[in-house]
């Protein structure tokens, strides 16, 4: 049995509702947002398409929380208990008992305005709803919604349990109070909030992709090697990550989307994706999810 979630920090205290987090897709970043609202007090239901999928989610989850552990970031006790506030769902029916809903599903606008559409259903009139999105306007993925009012952008960072960030994103159309809750909801989880206006790539994604694909530029025109390029951002700029890293860990996929949906939102040759990107794309060289990008991995998925 879940316990109640906390009071959301600065809320009126009569609003003392059971809050309850619904995350849609249990991929890399559903579960480490499900985990980290788990460890901050929060009963959470992750759902995706399959149980297998939505089983891997919670594995996943749990893994990071042992990685949490051997850290001595959190005793064992905790990730217990907060393993013990997570449970698993099949579609979208048992969002009705939720306050506050992630959406976590695969960077795809048709996709992410099909599952708001039914969210809208499927959840309380008065549920925040939240996308995840990385690059995508929230007013866009909105505007088939009878009320864009509740919808908003929550962008959390991968991995989520160690990056103290999120940038909050109102869309033109999103309730004053509804952006208010959000910010709210993520400070309760201990992260930094910044906001940005709804353009696309917000703050961060923007930054990022340049800096990715300049790299990626540098190489293709033989401006320097890989690890030299790595080694310049590391040790000029203190970066933690040379970009090749970087986009190795990020999916050079996802980063071509981005620069895809930079390139759309401003028609500006800034957001040119470099064709080197693309072909690695095209030859499923996609960074540690399939063993091989820019580096080679010992197995797909692995960390080394
Ligand atoms: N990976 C990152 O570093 C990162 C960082 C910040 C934001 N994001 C954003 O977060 C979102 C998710 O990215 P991810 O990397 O976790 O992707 P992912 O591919 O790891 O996970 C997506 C999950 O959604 C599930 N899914 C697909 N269709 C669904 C549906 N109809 N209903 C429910 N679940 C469905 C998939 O089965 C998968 O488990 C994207 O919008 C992405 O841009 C990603």
């Amino acid at each position: 049995m879940s316990a109640p979630g906390p009071a959301l920090e600065g809320s009126d205290p009569r609003e003392s509702v059971q809050r309850r987090v619904f995350v849609v897709g249990a991929g890399i970043m559903g579960s480490g947002i499900a985990a980290q609202c788990a460890l901050s007090g929060y009963p959470v239901t992750l759902e995706d398409v399959s149980e297998e999928l939505a089983q891997r989610g919670v594995d996943h989850a749990r893994r990071a929380m042992d990685h949490a552990v051997d850290r001595k970031r959190i005793g064992p006790g905790e990730r217990d208990a907060a393993l013990g506030r997570i449970d698993l769902a099949i579609g979208l029916r048992r969002a009705d008992t939720a306050q506050i809903v992630i959406e976590a599903a695969p960077e795809d606008l048709a996709l992410k305005r099909r599952l708001f559409s039914e969210l809208e259903t499927a959840t309380s009139p008065s549920a925040l709803l939240a996308s995840n999105t990385s690059s995508l306007p929230i007013t866009s993925i909105g505007q088939e919604l009878h009320d864009p009012g509740r919808l908003v952008g929550l962008h959390f960072f991968n991995p989520v349990l160690q990056m103290a960030l999120v940038e909050l994103i109102p869309g033109h159309r999103t309730r004053p109070e509804i952006v208010e809750t959000a910010r709210r909801f993520a400070t309760s989880l201990g992260k930094t909030v910044v906001t940005s206006a709804d353009t696309p790539g917000f703050v961060t994604t923007r930054a990022v992709a340049v800096l990715i694909n300049e790299a990626a530029w540098m190489l293709f025109e033989g401006v320097a090697t890989r690890d030299d390029i790595d080694t310049a951002y590391k040790l000029g700029f203190h970066h933690p990550m040379g970009p090749f890293e970087l986009v190795d860990l990020v999916g050079i996929d996802t980063a071509v989307a981005i620069l895809d949906v930079l390139w759309d939102g401003f028609r500006d040759s800034r957001y040119r994706a470099c064709p080197l990107l693309r072909t690695m794309v095209s030859a499923k060289k996609l960074g540690r999810k399939t063993g091989e990008g820019f580096y080679r991995y010992p197995s797909p998925g692995g960390t080394s």
